[in-house]
Protein backbone atom coordinates (compact mmCIF):
# COMPACT_ATOMS: atom_id res chain seq x y z
CA UNK A 1 0.00 0.00 0.00
CA UNK A 2 1.51 3.25 -1.04
CA UNK A 3 1.80 6.01 1.52
CA UNK A 4 0.79 9.08 0.45
CA UNK A 5 2.19 11.65 2.99
CA UNK A 6 1.68 15.14 1.03
CA UNK A 7 0.01 16.90 -1.67
CA UNK A 8 2.34 16.10 -4.22
CA UNK A 9 2.50 12.74 -3.82
CA UNK A 10 -1.28 12.64 -3.46
CA UNK A 11 -1.49 14.56 -6.88
CA UNK A 12 1.00 12.04 -8.71
CA UNK A 13 -0.65 9.20 -7.96
CA UNK A 14 -4.37 10.57 -8.91
CA UNK A 15 -2.45 11.94 -12.35
CA UNK A 16 -1.04 8.55 -13.07
CA UNK A 17 -4.54 7.29 -11.97
CA UNK A 18 -5.96 9.20 -14.69
CA UNK A 19 -3.06 8.60 -17.18
CA UNK A 20 -4.01 5.04 -16.87
CA UNK A 21 -8.00 5.68 -17.20
CA UNK A 22 -8.35 3.87 -14.31
CA UNK A 23 -11.45 4.82 -11.86
CA UNK A 24 -10.46 5.49 -8.60
CA UNK A 25 -12.82 4.35 -5.58
CA UNK A 26 -12.02 6.22 -2.61
CA UNK A 27 -13.02 5.58 1.52
CA UNK A 28 -12.38 8.67 3.40
CA UNK A 29 -12.40 8.14 7.29
CA UNK A 30 -11.00 9.15 10.68
CA UNK A 31 -9.13 6.63 11.41
CA UNK A 32 -9.47 4.12 14.85
CA UNK A 33 -10.55 1.55 12.15
CA UNK A 34 -12.74 -0.95 12.47
CA UNK A 35 -14.83 -3.79 10.11
CA UNK A 36 -17.60 -1.24 9.09
CA UNK A 37 -14.43 0.69 7.71
CA UNK A 38 -12.90 -2.09 5.77
CA UNK A 39 -16.46 -3.09 4.30
CA UNK A 40 -16.04 0.04 2.46
CA UNK A 41 -12.53 -0.97 1.29
CA UNK A 42 -13.57 -4.32 0.26
CA UNK A 43 -16.81 -2.85 -1.99
CA UNK A 44 -14.07 -0.17 -3.06
CA UNK A 45 -12.29 -2.24 -4.37
CA UNK A 46 -15.32 -4.86 -6.20
CA UNK A 47 -16.28 -1.87 -7.99
CA UNK A 48 -13.41 0.62 -8.97
CA UNK A 49 -10.12 0.03 -10.57
CA UNK A 50 -7.78 1.46 -7.87
CA UNK A 51 -8.82 2.38 -3.69
CA UNK A 52 -7.41 5.15 -1.72
CA UNK A 53 -8.49 5.57 2.07
CA UNK A 54 -7.75 8.80 3.81
CA UNK A 55 -7.12 9.01 7.26
CA UNK A 56 -7.91 12.52 8.80
CA UNK A 57 -9.23 14.02 12.46
CA UNK A 58 -11.15 16.81 10.48
CA UNK A 59 -11.36 19.17 13.33
CA UNK A 60 -13.90 21.52 12.06
CA UNK A 61 -16.87 19.12 12.50
CA UNK A 62 -15.86 19.02 16.38
CA UNK A 63 -17.82 21.34 18.97
CA UNK A 64 -15.56 23.20 21.32
CA UNK A 65 -16.51 21.02 23.99
CA UNK A 66 -16.46 17.90 22.06
CA UNK A 67 -13.57 14.71 21.66
CA UNK A 68 -11.39 16.02 19.22
CA UNK A 69 -8.44 16.31 21.29
CA UNK A 70 -9.34 12.71 22.52
CA UNK A 71 -10.36 10.94 19.57
CA UNK A 72 -8.80 6.97 19.35
CA UNK A 73 -5.71 7.55 17.14
CA UNK A 74 -4.32 4.09 15.81
CA UNK A 75 -2.21 4.92 12.47
CA UNK A 76 0.03 1.63 12.60
CA UNK A 77 -3.40 -0.86 13.23
CA UNK A 78 -5.38 1.25 10.90
CA UNK A 79 -2.33 1.05 8.48
CA UNK A 80 -2.41 -2.69 8.91
CA UNK A 81 -6.13 -3.24 8.39
CA UNK A 82 -5.84 -0.97 5.30
CA UNK A 83 -2.81 -2.93 3.78
CA UNK A 84 -4.25 -6.82 4.90
CA UNK A 85 -7.45 -5.09 2.75
CA UNK A 86 -5.96 -4.43 -0.52
CA UNK A 87 -6.32 -0.72 -0.22
CA UNK A 88 -4.13 0.50 -2.80
CA UNK A 89 -2.95 3.73 -1.21
CA UNK A 90 -3.44 5.56 2.36
CA UNK A 91 -3.61 9.73 2.50
CA UNK A 92 -2.41 11.07 4.99
CA UNK A 93 -2.92 14.43 5.10
CA UNK A 94 -2.36 17.41 8.04
CA UNK A 95 -4.16 19.84 9.20
CA UNK A 96 -2.08 22.41 6.77
CA UNK A 97 -2.72 20.85 3.72
CA UNK A 98 -6.54 20.55 3.82
CA UNK A 99 -6.74 23.81 5.81
CA UNK A 100 -3.34 26.05 4.66
CA UNK A 101 -2.91 29.07 6.10
CA UNK A 102 -5.51 32.09 5.68
CA UNK A 103 -8.07 29.41 5.03
CA UNK A 104 -11.28 31.07 5.36
CA UNK A 105 -13.89 29.41 3.13
CA UNK A 106 -17.21 27.69 4.29
CA UNK A 107 -19.55 24.98 3.08
CA UNK A 108 -23.28 25.36 4.49
CA UNK A 109 -25.07 22.45 4.42
CA UNK A 110 -28.37 23.66 5.05
CA UNK A 111 -31.32 22.51 6.57
CA UNK A 112 -30.58 18.97 6.49
CA UNK A 113 -27.71 19.28 8.79
CA UNK A 114 -29.48 21.72 11.45
CA UNK A 115 -32.33 18.55 12.65
CA UNK A 116 -31.45 15.05 14.72
CA UNK A 117 -27.21 15.64 15.24
CA UNK A 118 -27.27 18.61 14.05
CA UNK A 119 -29.31 20.21 17.07
CA UNK A 120 -27.01 19.11 19.77
CA UNK A 121 -23.36 19.71 17.37
CA UNK A 122 -24.02 23.00 15.56
CA UNK A 123 -21.91 23.53 12.10
CA UNK A 124 -21.02 19.87 12.71
CA UNK A 125 -22.43 18.70 8.88
CA UNK A 126 -20.93 21.89 7.66
CA UNK A 127 -17.38 20.77 8.65
CA UNK A 128 -18.19 17.30 7.44
CA UNK A 129 -19.06 19.01 3.99
CA UNK A 130 -16.08 20.98 4.34
CA UNK A 131 -13.20 18.24 4.53
CA UNK A 132 -15.49 16.02 2.23
CA UNK A 133 -15.49 18.61 -0.20
CA UNK A 134 -11.60 19.58 -0.36
CA UNK A 135 -10.49 15.48 -0.10
CA UNK A 136 -13.20 15.46 -3.04
CA UNK A 137 -11.20 17.77 -4.88
CA UNK A 138 -7.99 15.98 -4.17
CA UNK A 139 -9.06 12.70 -4.73
CA UNK A 140 -10.98 13.32 -7.46
CA UNK A 141 -12.78 9.93 -7.05
CA UNK A 142 -15.21 8.37 -9.36
CA UNK A 143 -16.83 6.82 -6.36
CA UNK A 144 -16.75 7.48 -2.62
CA UNK A 145 -17.94 5.04 -0.09
CA UNK A 146 -19.84 5.77 3.38
CA UNK A 147 -20.65 3.95 6.29
CA UNK A 148 -24.76 4.43 6.71
CA UNK A 149 -23.95 4.20 10.68
CA UNK A 150 -23.93 7.77 9.94
CA UNK A 151 -27.10 7.80 7.69
CA UNK A 152 -27.54 11.56 8.41
CA UNK A 153 -24.09 12.15 6.79
CA UNK A 154 -24.36 10.10 4.06
CA UNK A 155 -27.75 12.11 3.51
CA UNK A 156 -26.00 15.71 3.62
CA UNK A 157 -23.07 14.31 1.25
CA UNK A 158 -25.36 12.90 -1.27
CA UNK A 159 -27.25 16.02 -1.26
CA UNK A 160 -24.33 18.19 -1.50
CA UNK A 161 -22.95 16.47 -4.17
CA UNK A 162 -26.18 16.63 -6.05
CA UNK A 163 -26.42 20.38 -5.51
CA UNK A 164 -22.88 20.99 -5.95
CA UNK A 165 -22.58 18.89 -9.28
CA UNK A 166 -19.94 17.11 -7.92
CA UNK A 167 -18.42 14.37 -10.91
CA UNK A 168 -18.47 11.71 -7.74
CA UNK A 169 -21.33 8.42 -7.00
CA UNK A 170 -21.73 8.79 -3.20
CA UNK A 171 -22.11 5.22 -1.88
CA UNK A 172 -23.82 4.28 1.05
CA UNK A 173 -23.47 0.35 2.39
CA UNK A 174 -25.11 -1.15 5.56
CA UNK A 175 -23.89 -0.49 8.74
CA UNK A 176 -21.68 -3.77 10.47
CA UNK A 177 -22.69 -4.97 13.96
CA UNK A 178 -21.25 -6.42 16.51
CA UNK A 179 -22.95 -9.89 17.61
CA UNK A 180 -25.76 -8.13 20.21
CA UNK A 181 -26.18 -6.00 17.26
CA UNK A 182 -24.28 -2.60 18.92
CA UNK A 183 -23.36 -0.72 15.12
CA UNK A 184 -19.47 -0.53 14.95
CA UNK A 185 -18.21 2.81 15.91
CA UNK A 186 -14.48 4.43 16.45
CA UNK A 187 -16.72 5.79 19.86
CA UNK A 188 -16.66 2.63 21.36
CA UNK A 189 -13.67 2.34 22.84
CA UNK A 190 -15.34 4.57 25.23
CA UNK A 191 -17.14 2.28 26.50
CA UNK A 192 -16.96 0.84 29.73
CA UNK A 193 -17.81 -2.85 30.01
CA UNK A 194 -21.23 -1.95 31.58
CA UNK A 195 -22.06 0.29 29.33
CA UNK A 196 -21.09 -1.41 26.41
CA UNK A 197 -23.62 -4.14 27.42
CA UNK A 198 -25.90 -1.37 27.81
CA UNK A 199 -25.20 -0.14 24.51
CA UNK A 200 -26.85 -3.52 22.83
CA UNK A 201 -30.51 -2.21 23.45
CA UNK A 202 -29.79 0.92 20.59
CA UNK A 203 -30.22 -2.20 17.98
CA UNK A 204 -33.15 -3.89 20.44
CA UNK A 205 -35.16 -0.78 20.12
CA UNK A 206 -34.58 -0.35 16.53
CA UNK A 207 -36.45 -3.58 16.18
CA UNK A 208 -38.80 -3.56 18.63
CA UNK A 209 -40.29 -0.42 16.61
CA UNK A 210 -39.51 -2.20 13.10
CA UNK A 211 -41.54 -5.54 14.47
CA UNK A 212 -44.38 -2.34 15.12
CA UNK A 213 -44.05 -1.17 12.01
CA UNK A 214 -44.68 -4.74 10.45
CA UNK A 215 -47.35 -5.13 12.26
CA UNK A 216 -49.54 -2.50 10.89
CA UNK A 217 -48.43 0.82 13.34
CA UNK A 218 -48.11 3.70 11.44
CA UNK A 219 -48.03 6.53 14.03
CA UNK A 220 -44.47 7.82 14.05
CA UNK A 221 -45.18 8.95 17.60
CA UNK A 222 -46.05 5.21 18.43
CA UNK A 223 -43.08 4.01 16.61
CA UNK A 224 -40.47 6.47 18.55
CA UNK A 225 -42.65 5.41 21.19
CA UNK A 226 -41.97 1.74 21.41
CA UNK A 227 -38.08 2.32 20.91
CA UNK A 228 -37.79 4.43 23.63
CA UNK A 229 -39.52 2.25 26.06
CA UNK A 230 -36.65 -0.53 25.16
CA UNK A 231 -33.99 1.91 25.65
CA UNK A 232 -35.44 2.87 29.04
CA UNK A 233 -35.40 -0.68 29.95
CA UNK A 234 -31.89 -1.50 28.36
CA UNK A 235 -30.23 1.52 31.16
CA UNK A 236 -29.34 3.99 28.79
CA UNK A 237 -30.93 7.66 30.25
CA UNK A 238 -28.88 9.54 27.43
CA UNK A 239 -31.43 9.69 24.77
CA UNK A 240 -30.86 12.46 22.89
CA UNK A 241 -33.71 11.53 19.88
CA UNK A 242 -35.40 9.08 18.60
CA UNK A 243 -36.82 9.96 15.31
CA UNK A 244 -38.78 8.56 12.23
CA UNK A 245 -38.59 10.69 9.21
CA UNK A 246 -38.73 10.12 5.56
CA UNK A 247 -35.52 8.21 4.27
CA UNK A 248 -34.43 10.51 1.18
CA UNK A 249 -35.25 13.83 2.58
CA UNK A 250 -35.32 13.22 6.22
CA UNK A 251 -38.59 15.10 6.40
CA UNK A 252 -41.12 13.86 9.72
CA UNK A 253 -43.87 12.44 8.47
CA UNK A 254 -47.63 13.00 10.04
CA UNK A 255 -48.57 8.92 9.02
CA UNK A 256 -45.57 6.91 7.83
CA UNK A 257 -45.60 6.11 4.61
CA UNK A 258 -43.02 5.09 1.86
CA UNK A 259 -39.61 4.79 2.93
CA UNK A 260 -39.19 5.31 6.60
CA UNK A 261 -35.95 5.52 8.79
CA UNK A 262 -35.88 5.61 12.63
CA UNK A 263 -33.12 7.45 13.54
CA UNK A 264 -31.56 7.86 17.07
CA UNK A 265 -28.60 9.47 19.35
CA UNK A 266 -27.91 8.51 22.98
CA UNK A 267 -25.01 8.93 25.24
CA UNK A 268 -23.68 6.14 27.16
CA UNK A 269 -21.02 7.54 29.87
CA UNK A 270 -18.28 9.15 27.80
CA UNK A 271 -19.83 7.83 24.20
CA UNK A 272 -22.44 9.47 21.94
CA UNK A 273 -23.70 7.09 20.34
CA UNK A 274 -25.97 6.42 16.55
CA UNK A 275 -27.68 4.15 14.94
CA UNK A 276 -30.77 3.57 12.51
CA UNK A 277 -32.53 1.43 10.45
CA UNK A 278 -34.71 1.76 7.46
CA UNK A 279 -38.19 -0.15 9.44
CA UNK A 280 -39.55 -1.24 5.70
CA UNK A 281 -36.64 -2.88 4.52
CA UNK A 282 -36.57 -6.74 5.17
O1 LIG B 1 -17.45 9.57 8.91
C1 LIG B 1 -16.30 10.03 9.09
O2 LIG B 1 -15.37 9.32 9.48
C2 LIG B 1 -16.05 11.50 8.86
O3 LIG B 1 -17.15 12.27 9.22
C3 LIG B 1 -15.60 11.83 7.43
C4 LIG B 1 -16.66 11.49 6.41
C5 LIG B 1 -14.32 11.06 7.11
C6 LIG B 1 -15.28 13.33 7.31
O4 LIG B 1 -14.32 13.72 8.21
Amino acid sequence: MELLNDLASLRAWVAARDLARERIGFVPTMGALHAGHLSLVRQARLRCDRVVASIFVNPTQFGPHEDFANYPRTLEADRAMLAGEGCDALFLPDAGMIYPDGFGTRVVVGPLGEDLCGRSRPGHFDGVALVVTILFHLVRPAVAFFGLKDYQQFVVIRRMARDLAMPVEVVGLPTVREADGLAMSSRNRYLEPGERQRAGSLYRALLAAKERYRAGERDPAVLEGEALRVLREGGIEGVEYVAVREAESLAPMERVSGEPVMLLAARVGRARLIDNMVLSLA
